[in-house]
């Protein structure tokens, strides 16, 4: 099916059956996939009960989109899963502003799992890390015969190391997993080791597990930023492109900031990781570890302000090892659309794309906090939530979230009764015309 191109301007102020009624029209996801999204459906709940223990429901979140992201040269609109206000809209703001820019840019490092299996009393670990590694090719062959399915595919075990670490002796083992994220996988394979190992070293087997740390599949998203986007006042897109570079580097000192800096770059991370049906504590493990990796938490991303080119420049590298295929995926009707919205792209296309969202949602971010503070933005979605939950209809909603800024408290209390007014006065109207 042939996406077409198109503008996306206020997407954002369309109601919910138009968003669908675009995507449907645009070819933008299959008949299937529109039909989801019109009826709502989700994981069915026999499903559910294959998937968890002790199931008695399931629990849903807002779907939404975030269009427009050119990447490598492509356009991408994005699904994200998440409960908390401006995050979309903040992702799509960025996605607009870097497009206009040039769009981003990434690299994937290599897209490899790892696994481990930990030794214990051994007598001589020197002498056997030695042993081990002589017969390296012996445990390849070995572990890839204990998953010959993914032999089959192309992947399979590609490279073992094995490392003293105090009183351990740990075996690193890489295996390309291809389109799985390939936990059962590489824990497979490492207890199908264990026996050798043991006989090798003559130690004890602590434990053979994946490791969440995938420093084998780091992906790099770059992209430029043109200043007359940070302000029309060329002084003062100057400024604000030097405080992003100082809040970049704030986050590469301070642990405290850092934790916040990279929070805000996982709203974004994790609502499509969620969307496409990945596992998002495990991004989050290998993304959090990979920030320490210095032996001190910093900001994941690097934003640099090149005064010559009057650009600012930013990036972001982190371990995304995403799946396509296998754990849950294709087992949820929202993940089949997520991943038909995205074009159905392989597992390195699907980690440049979530790499591309996290810089995106650090750069929306870090101009809020830079320029205006984040609460000017972020007050403007809540009011919004607030609205909805006072039971606003959607007709309702604009004017209900105008009254709610101006009121001296933003809680539900006042725009239960901002909503209570509003409605009186509109049927007071009604009477008067009647
Ligand atoms: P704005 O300049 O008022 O936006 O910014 P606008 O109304 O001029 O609209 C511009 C574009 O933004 C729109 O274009 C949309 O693309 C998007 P249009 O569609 O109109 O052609 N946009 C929206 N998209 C969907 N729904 C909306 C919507 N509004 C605008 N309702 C904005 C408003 C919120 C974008 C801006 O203030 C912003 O980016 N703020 C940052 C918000 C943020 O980062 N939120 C995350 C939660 S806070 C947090 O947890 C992280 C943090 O702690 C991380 C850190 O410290 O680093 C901050």
């Amino acid at each position: 099916m042939t996406k077409k191109v198109m503008n996306w301007t206020g997407f954002s102020k369309k109601s919910l059956q138009e968003r669908i009624n675009l995507l449907a029209e645009k070819q933008l996801l299959s008949s299937e996939n529109v039909d989801n999204l019109k009826h709502n459906r989700q994981l069915p709940l026999e499903t559910a009960n294959q998937m968890a223990e002790n199931v008695v429901g399931t629990h849903s979140l807002p779907f939404a989109l975030a269009p427009d992201f050119l990447i490598d040269g492509k356009d991408y609109q994005v699904p994200f899963v998440t409960e908390e206000p401006s995050v979309v809209a903040a992702a799509s703001f960025a996605a607009k502003i870097i497009k206009r820019s040039g769009g981003f840019t990434t690299v994937i490092h290599d897209r490899l799992m790892i696994g481990q299996a930990v030794l214990y009393q051994v007598p001589n670990l020197k002498k056997s890390q030695k042993d081990i590694m002589t017969q390296k090719a012996q445990l390849l062959m070995l572990a890839d015969k204990a998953y010959p399915s993914i032999v089959k595919r192309g992947g399979g075990a590609r490279d073992l190391t094995a490392e003293i670490k105090e009183d351990f002796l740990i075996v690193y083992l890489t295996v390309d997993t291809q389109e799985a994220m390939g936990a059962n996988m590489v824990n497979t394979m490492m207890e199908a080791l264990m026996p050798l190992l043991e006989e090798l070293s003559g130690g004890q087997q602590l434990m053979a597990i994946l490791s969440n740390y995938a420093t084998e599949s780091l992906v790099t998203a770059s992209c430029q930023v043109d200043l007359r986007f940070l302000s029309r006042d060329k002084a003062k897109a100057q400024t604000f492109a030097h405080k992003i570079e100082l809040a970049s580097k704030l986050a590469k000192t301070d642990s405290y900031r850092a934790s916040t800096h990279n929070k805000g770059i996982f709203n974004g991370i994790d609502a499509v990781v969620m969307a496409t049906g990945n596992d998002w504590r495990a991004i989050e493990a290998g993304g959090h570890a990979y920030a320490a990796k210095d032996g001190q938490y910093r900001g994941l991303s690097a934003w640099a302000f090149d005064q010559k080119q009057q650009i600012l420049k930013g990036s972001l590298t982190l371990p995304m090892p995403v799946a396509t295929k296998g754990g849950s995926i294709g087992l949820n009707p929202s993940v089949r659309t997520a991943h038909d919205l995205l074009g159905n792209p392989n597992a390195r296309e699907l980690a440049a794309v979530i790499a591309s969202v996290g810089l995106a949602q650090n750069f929306a971010a870090l101009k809020a906090l830079t320029s205006t503070g984040i609460q000017a933005g972020h007050m403007k979605l809540q009011a919004k939530s607030l609205a909805l939950l006072a039971g606003a209809k959607e007709k309702e909603v604009p004017t209900l979230v105008s009254q709610l800024l101006k009121a001296k408290h933003l809680n539900l209390e006042t725009a239960q009764s901002i909503l209570q007014n509003l409605r009186d006065q509109e049927s007071g109207t009604k009477i008067g015309k009647s």
